[in-house]
């Protein structure tokens, strides 16, 4: 059906106007003031956003869905986390792909495409994960770049499950830069890691609390150097995933002043979260792990830091890294018979919230404007990876829309919220400000908080 959204306030990565928006099909086709209903198709629905924000719709580029991790899988399925993205403003997801060490790169992807195809609600794409490097698995990876799947995805961290060793990050960056795709990496030095674990466990420290020292700021730091250095040397563009901390940004600037193209992406969690989350004591001391990532949340002043780097957008985007595990038949896997943090699947659920704990905790607060935070959340995203028509408002661009209401009040739940997992990360959290209408290539599938689409209505992103 037709769909013309009158009197919004257009904000867009650089505009702010306040016009009329009119989409036929899956396109926006008309943007003026005063567009008469009377010129619409015959059936055109009327929705007035009168003091309400027109943005585009958001896109997470760095979530997990279906992952098999840790003797365990994430508990989403893209039925709910599609869903749970929509109800939150997001329109599309790219989801990393990730083959563990001895599976072939086709059926891994044929594996992911077939969890999302015909049952996403959202639009959706992949990074295409690299875990091993062979003859056949390179000209898989030619195969899948043909298909649309344009950036690779590498971790330098769990090595022997899903990581890379440094021949193998060599030569996926080099065929990355011989056919112009992005690699983006999960950056911390995996033997630093690995030794801190044995040290701290054989001195006893199990509890979730411990997670963080057994990765702190030098452990990511040291992985993106590395991935600089590589990245250097191959001449292939990046972009660093969650990254958490002042000194892996300094990483990166240090290796962008030398001429490296690449991107920053940190994630919600470490905007809003700091590492007082992963102490909680309650429930025997394991409160925490509802909290325990990797890279961990860090000391509140890694927060403050990305805050400032990404008003200067020196962090370009903000993604989830949602990564959902239950509380009580998950993360439980670090507790019993006694605790062991190494144990804890890593990950906290996040896609639904992401775009509303941006908006209450980043513009309401003054610590971004509204043009970054469509930039972060949507823009940069679309143009990084080349989703075409995606992440601005503009006649030809897809109808992801979405109209929001910053007059809205609400709280954070895992009893009200749309995601699998028990438990939220932000229980009680205040919000200011709520997607009233998301469309999807004008189709509304989300109205203040409910899921109105159709699931199977997502469709992959054939990225140019
Ligand atoms: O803790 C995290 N980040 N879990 C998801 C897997 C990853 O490293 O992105
Ligand atoms: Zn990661
Ligand atoms: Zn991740």
């Amino acid at each position: 059906m037709p769909l013309l959204i009158t009197n919004a306030r257009v904000v867009t990565a650089s505009d702010d106007y306040t016009a009329d928006v009119y989409c036929e099909g899956e396109t926006i086709t008309r943007i003026a003031s005063g567009i008469s209903p009377v010129s619409c198709a015959t059936g055109t629905e009327v929705i007035d956003a009168k003091g309400k924000f027109l943005f585009p719709g958001f896109i997470d580029p760095h979530v997990h869905i279906y992952l098999p991790f840790m003797g365990t899988y994430a508990k989403d399925t893209w039925e709910t986390a599609s869903r749970a993205a929509l109800v939150g403003g997001t329109t599309t997801l790219i989801e990393m792909i990730c083959p563990g060490k001895g599976d072939q790169p086709l059926e891994a992807f044929e594996l992911w495409l077939g969890k999302a195809q015909g049952v996403s609600a959202c639009d959706f794409s992949f990074h295409m994960g690299v875990s091993r490097w062979d003859d056949l698995a390179e000209a898989q990876l030619r195969e899948i770049v043909s298909r649309g799947v344009r950036s690779f995805k590498v971790f330098l961290a769990y090595k022997g499950a899903l990581g890379v060793d440094d021949r193998e990050l060599y030569h996926a960056l080099k065929l990355a830069k011989e056919l112009g795709v992005v690699v983006t990496a999960h950056c911390e030095n995996e033997t630093l890691i690995a030794e801190k674990q044995a040290e701290l466990l054989a001195a006893g420290h199990k509890e979730p609390k411990w997670h963080e020292l057994s990765r702190p700021v030098a452990v990511e730091a040291s992985g993106v150097a590395h991935l600089m250095a590589f990245a250097e040397q191959t001449g292939a563009e990046v972009y660093i995933v969650h990254t958490s901390c002042e000194e892996a940004v300094r990483a990166a600037q240090a290796g962008i002043s030398r001429g490296v193209r690449a991107h920053i992406e940190t994630v919600i969690p470490y905007l809003t979260l700091d590492s007082s989350y992963a102490e909680r004591d309650g429930d025997n001391g394991f409160e925490g792990a509802k909290y325990v990532m990797s890279p961990p949340i860090r000391a509140k002043r890694h927060q403050d830091f990305l805050w400032d780097a990404l008003r200067a957008r020196t962090v370009e985007t903000v993604a989830t890294d949602h990564a959902p595990f239950d509380y009580k038949s998950q993360k439980t896997m670090g507790k019993p018979p006694e605790s062991d943090f190494t144990k804890i699947p890593n990950g906290i659920p996040s896609v639904e919230n992401r775009v509303d704990l941006l908006y209450t905790y980043g513009v309401t607060t003054g610590r971004i404007d509204l043009h970054t935070f469509v930039d972060a959340a949507s823009t940069r995203a679309a143009r990084i990876f080349g989703l075409r028509g995606k992440g601005t408002i503009a006649v030809g661009a897809d109808a992801d829309l979405v109209i929001y209401d910053p007059e809205c009040r609400g709280k954070i739940s895992a009893k009200t919220h749309h995601m699998a997992t028990d438990y939220n990360g932000w229980e009680g959290w205040e919000l200011k400000g709520r997607s009233s209408v998301v469309t999807v290539r004008g189709k509304v599938m989300a109205r203040d908080g409910k899921f109105v689409g159709e699931m199977g209505h997502g469709q992959m992103v054939v990225r140019g």
